[in-house]
């Protein structure tokens, strides 16, 4: 087999040379376009969901600067109708962006702006944001800042912040919950220095995992039903139905993101055999947390690298859901061990500096709540208002804010725009261990209180969002509005 070395000086070299490869080197089609724009599925028979680990899993495009200058890369985003081969055989009806299931992953690099060129060819209106990013208020894609059907607009990212596993999504108030299920996402991995210095796996040994569900119609359509969780019962990862992936006998990092509307994965291997974890949301932990699972809410981030080098080649090792409680769901992604291969890739002990946790000038409350009857979110027993600003926080300023869960059964997260924050205490208790880093989304089960500790960043002022990252709830009420002052 013709696997390298991915390590070392070949992961610098991967990373610095990637503008001139880019586009090249994916693995596979994510979710392969198989036709034009969207008219109805196939409708030959019933639309079957393949047996778990049939179909290979597909590396996301990496998607190609259409310009790079000096100090920035340029890319286009067409958001259009497409059709996914999802399904193998079934052509699917899909929104997408360039036309991939999930959309392109965009590879950043720190100190590199990245200007995205977005067309909406949608028929709805869109906005693009950054998950993670921390970029100005009229680049943030916020859900009232639309994208008219027809139009397109530059959105800016500086970069200025650490390495870390970000994603783009749609985020237009009402529809955000139905374009991002329909396929609006995608990765956007941001690389530094001191990340590429560490010599983790890299190159094709680092590979974004982006997960969700999905309901298929008989006749292989995507079925949108808000709330409908039951109902979504294949496990996608990176646009195929419960895959498998041929792994040589060596070191992996894996991007995990849920990307799901509104599914917890708890990631776990078949064997419970341990595994590293890297980096939480926003970039790497301080030192890799030895585990064997981790619980992602929709939204969160994290990075885990796998050594395949201690299973026999032809061993399978099921990525399972730990949170699943069905069979045909708890089986993610299986991984085929081929051949031993040399790895000079390494997880050094120390990874990252964290910033000192700042002592807080203000304490906020944050009560989230779901009608039953009616669907409507609240927080604060109020539904969004984009013509109102729920408080006002001083430029750069630290704060303690709580995040409480009212629902007794309803799982809920949390989710702020521009600012990171830390995790200090679950009900009083100590956070757990997977999410000992720096975040911006963080799961609030049922009854559940969360403290956290939020930094903004001081160059930006203007207005941001938070919300409860379960788009489908979102979408009907539960988010909020800040504004930062100070002269910007
Ligand atoms: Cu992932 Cu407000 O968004
Ligand atoms: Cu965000
Ligand atoms: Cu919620």
């Amino acid at each position: 087999m013709g696997w390298g070395c991915g390590g070392g000086l070949a992961g610098i070299v991967g990373i610095l040379g990637r503008r001139a490869v880019l586009g090249l080197v994916a693995g596979g089609l994510a979710g392969r376009v198989v036709g034009g724009a969207a008219s109805g599925a196939s409708g030959a028979g019933r639309a079957r969901v393949p047996p778990p680990f049939s179909v290979p899993m597909a590396v996301p495009v990496e998607a190609r600067p259409v310009r790079s200058t000096r100090d920035a890369d340029h890319y286009r985003l067409v958001a259009a109708p497409a059709v996914a081969e999802i399904l193998p055989g079934v052509r699917t009806p899909v929104l997408a962006y360039n036309g991939a299931f999930p959309g392109p992953t965009i590879r950043a690099r720190a100190g590199r702006r990245v200007v995205v060129e977005h067309v909406n060819h949608l028929g709805e209106p869109t906005t693009v944001h950054l998950h993670g990013g921390e970029v100005s208020p009229e680049d943030d894609g916020g859900p009232m800042d639309l994208v008219e059907p027809g139009r397109g607009r530059r959105y800016h990212y500086a970069n200025g912040q650490r390495a870390a596993t970000l994603w783009y999504h749609d985020h237009a108030h009402h529809l955000e919950s139905e374009h991002v299920y329909r396929g609006l996402a995608g990765a956007y991995l941001l690389h530094d220095e001191c990340e590429v210095g560490l010599g983790l796996p890299s190159g094709r040994f680092d590979v974004p995992i982006v997960l969700r569900d999905a309901r298929f119609g008989d006749d292989g359509s995507l079925v949108y039903i808000p709330e409908d969780f039951r109902g979504r019962n294949t496990i996608l990862v990176n646009g195929r139905p419960q895959p498998y992936f041929r792994v040589a006998a060596r070191k992996y990092r894996f991007r995990v993101l849920n990307a799901a509307n509104m599914r917890f994965f708890k990631v776990e291997l078949s064997t419970g055999d341990h595994f590293l974890q890297i980096a939480t949301d926003r970039g790497l932990m301080r030192a890799p947390l030895t585990t064997t699972s981790v619980p992602l809410s929709p939204g969160e981030r994290a990075d885990i690298v796998v050594d395949f080098s201690r299973y026999a080649p032809g061993q399978r090792v099921v990525l399972r859901d730990g949170f699943s409680t069905r069979p045909s769901t708890d089986g993610i992604l299986r991984f085929d061990v081929c051949g031993r291969v040399r790895d000079c890739s390494r997880v050094p002990e120390r990874l990252a500096i964290l910033p000192a946790l700042r002592p807080a000038t203000a304490d906020r409350e944050f009560r989230l709540s779901m009608d039953k009857k009616t669907g409507m979110g609240f927080i604060n027993g109020r539904a969004y208002d984009s013509g109102r600003i729920d408080f006002t926080v001083e430029r750069g300023a630290v704060e303690t804010w709580r995040i409480v869960n009212e629902n007794q059964v309803i799982q809920h997260n949390f989710h702020v725009h521009l600012a990171d924050f830390r995790v200090l205490d679950r009900n009083g208790g100590p956070p757990m261990p997977t999410e000992d880093g720096l975040k911006d989304t963080v799961m609030v089960r049922p009854g559940e209180s969360v403290g956290v500790r939020v930094a903004f960043h001081p160059a930006y002022t203007g207005d941001y969002i938070y919300h409860c990252h379960i788009v489908d709830h979102s979408a009907m009420g539960m988010m909020g509005q800040f504004r930062i002052a100070g002269r910007g």
